[in-house]
């Protein structure tokens, strides 16, 4: 089990001043940052495409995880590798998600699949054999600062439990409501990467206060869940 991977999310962050707020999670101890692209049509809101990240690249040397909320993701997975390290489409618009992850795999990218609250575990079975990454959304995907949906949790252990069985070590994310109060929880559950985005992003503290208490509380749970340290 390596270690609890902090995914800060910017979209409950400042846009005014984004550059600032992409740096702040960057010094405060990041892992890599989570890019939600939105389309409303897939999801009803609509966030930022390419222009934004490709900008955001050059203030950074954060990888950049790629969270693709829109209809016929493997139209943007080109123009978005240049600028991105892995990139997330949804199973529930990938009719051809073998062909998607071979795509993003060709352009030298990470692939990840990722699957809504109303999408059972067997949708996703078949690419356990070729992603690299599960995203399980424990939001309806659209906004930020949701309440977590805490049955979803039950999804990862399942999931880690089939990549296991194939021998495969695939990063499991959580995306949604993640919070202090049930960071142990998502680690208990077998996630190794967590998106943080109004508990990371918010008016009540610093984004590095904030960054650093879920690592602790990731780290704590991750030493009683697995006996090891750090
Ligand atoms: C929502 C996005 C999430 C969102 C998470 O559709 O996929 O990444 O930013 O925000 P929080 O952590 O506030 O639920
Ligand atoms: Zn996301």
């Amino acid at each position: 089990m390596t270690t609890v991977k902090l995914a800060p999310s910017i979209l409950t962050a400042d846009f005014g001043r984004l550059a600032d707020e992409v740096r702040a999670a960057e010094a405060g101890g990041a892992d890599m940052l989570h890019l939600d692209v939105m389309d409303g049509q897939f999801v009803p809101n609509i966030t930022f495409g390419h222009t934004l990240v490709a900008a955001l690249r050059k203030v950074t040397d954060l990888p950049f995880d790629l969270h693709l909320m829109v209809e016929k993701p493997e139209n943007q997975v080109e123009a978005f590798a240049d600028v991105v390290d892995t990139i997330n489409v949804h199973i529930e618009v990938s009719p051809h998600i073998h062909r998607t992850l071979d795509q993003v795999h060709k352009l030298g990218k990470r692939a990840g699949v990722c699957l809504n609250p109303g999408t059972p575990v067997s949708a996703i079975e078949e690419s356990l054999h070729d992603a690299d990454q599960v995203m399980v959304m424990t939001i309806n995907p659209g906004w930020g600062g949701q309440q977590m949906i805490r049955h979803q949790l039950g999804k990862v252990a399942r999931i880690r439990g089939a990549a296991a069985a194939l021998e495969r070590e695939i990063d499991i994310e959580i995306d949604g409501g993640v919070k202090a109060a049930n960071v142990a929880d998502c680690v208990r559950a077998g996630a190794n990467v967590l998106v943080c985005g109004s508990s990371v992003y918010n008016a009540e503290e610093s984004v590095a206060a904030n960054l650093q208490r879920l690592r602790e509380l990731a780290d704590g749970a991750r030493r009683e869940t697995y006996g090891v340290a750090g």
